[in-house]
């Protein structure tokens, strides 16, 4: 049963959210994971719920200040403030399971919202432990899982605590990321284009292998991992970075198994030394001297992944495919969210994925609005489209 079914007037409700954001000095730097949850927490509080909100944050080893979830709480407060949003925020910084957070989440009145501090300062989070799991279940009423970019995580919030809840379902957020996804698995209007950038074929050769399974029609290779398939074809790549160990695992995609729908990079930006982005130059092909390192793709390359764009159906995007945090390499990243952006206009069927894909979205001045969707998951949105059964969707579904 979707969230909009259930009556949740007065209840407490258990929200897993991913609220793992990047955090600078105690600021907040991106809240776009944080805004992605309002609609459910404002639905939700909207019909007088109360919440016990739960999140990680980074990897910690143990309770360090330095993951606190405090400034997410900050913001938290301060998004509901400025979306006229009734709930009140409070942190529960002390350490648990324990009989005063029970308390405490006991007498949680319509609309207080709960956070919880950092799952994972508690060992037992990502041991999937059920003892914890237990100790969760015992706050609220119903469970609504939210945290899509943590579903591929087989935590104890994610997959022992909800398959405790006898009530459960997703988020709106949840919910809209496994239609879209879905879509891109099934039914996807074609032709159906994959751009891959980004720095590591390892991450994401398996999604590869599934969606040139189901039917992608054509994969762009533009960011560094195209040096490991360039090197795999045998051309020259000067210093750039290879993953040598899968230099044999992609040999195959490059010849037959790819069955021809591989396009990898053709032409090149290159530089003898990254922090001297002036003695920059472009290459004549795909080949790069010794001594010199890619750094953006070329404008041949940029020319043939345009006549691919521009004629497909549905496009999915996942990394930059230049080194976008030096100017001006970002620019053949800029050129291809523009294009992303103007067959989206067209009707094209869009969906962007990774938190650097975002970044170099913010890099070109082109708003997530102007995408059918961007998925907040890096890992969960790579494991969705490998095709395999996220730990998060299993629990929920009791399987
Ligand atoms: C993410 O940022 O991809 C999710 O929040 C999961 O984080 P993790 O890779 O540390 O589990």
């Amino acid at each position: 049963m979707k969230l909009a079914s259930f009556d949740v007037k007065n209840k407490k409700i258990l929200l897993r959210v991913d609220f793992n954001v990047a955090i600078e000095g105690g600021r907040v730097m991106e809240p776009r994971r944080i805004e992605a949850a309002i609609p459910t927490i404002k639905w939700l509080i909207e019909r007088r719920a109360s919440l016990v909100a739960m999140s990680h944050l980074g990897r910690p080893q143990g309770w360090d200040k330095k993951y606190s979830l405090e400034p997410v709480a900050r913001v938290l407060s301060e998004i509901l403030r400025r979306e006229k949003i009734p709930a009140s925020v409070e942190l529960w910084a002390k350490p648990f399971p324990g009989p005063e957070l029970a308390l405490r989440a006991g007498a949680l009145k319509p609309n207080e919202i709960l956070m919880l501090e950092n799952l994972r300062f508690h060992p037992g989070e990502e041991k999937n432990d059920p003892i914890l799991a237990k100790f969760l279940s015992g706050l609220g009423d119903m469970f609504v899982q939210e945290a899509f970019g943590a579903m591929h995580r087989a935590h104890a919030s994610v997959d022992a605590l909800a398959r405790l809840m006898p009530q459960r379902t997703f988020g709106f957020l949840v919910e809209k990321e496994l239609e879209v996804l879905g879509r891109l698995l099934s039914n996807a209007p074609k032709p159906f284009l994959v751009i891959l950038g980004g720095l590591k074929v390892s991450d994401k050769i398996s999604a590869i292998d599934h969606l040139l399974e189901k039917g992608v029609d054509r994969v762009l290779v533009g960011g560094a991992l195209a040096y490991t398939f360039l090197k795999a074809k045998g051309v020259a790549v000067g210093k750039s970075p290879v993953e040598e160990d899968w230099v044999e695992r992609v040999k195959p995609l490059v010849g037959q198994n790819g069955h021809g729908r591989l396009l990898i990079r053709k032409d090149h930006w290159i530089v003898r030394d990254v922090n001297n982005p002036a003695g920059a130059r472009q290459t004549q092909d795909a080949a790069i001297a010794e001594e010199w390192e890619g750094v953006d793709v070329g404008p041949k390359t940029l020319e043939a992944f345009s006549k691919e764009i521009a004629s497909a159906q549905t496009i999915f995007w996942n990394g930059p495919v230049g080194i976008i945090e030096v100017p001006p390499f970002e620019r053949g990243s800029s050129e291809i969210a523009r294009m992303i952006a103007a067959r989206t206009k067209a009707g094209a069927l869009t969906v962007l994925g990774g938190g650097d894909t975002i970044y170099a979205l913010s890099k070109a001045g082109v708003s997530e609005a102007e995408f059918t969707h961007v998925s907040t998951g890096g890992g969960a949105t790579i494991g969705f489209l490998e095709g395999k059964v996220l730990p998060g969707v299993a629990a929920m579904a009791g399987r």
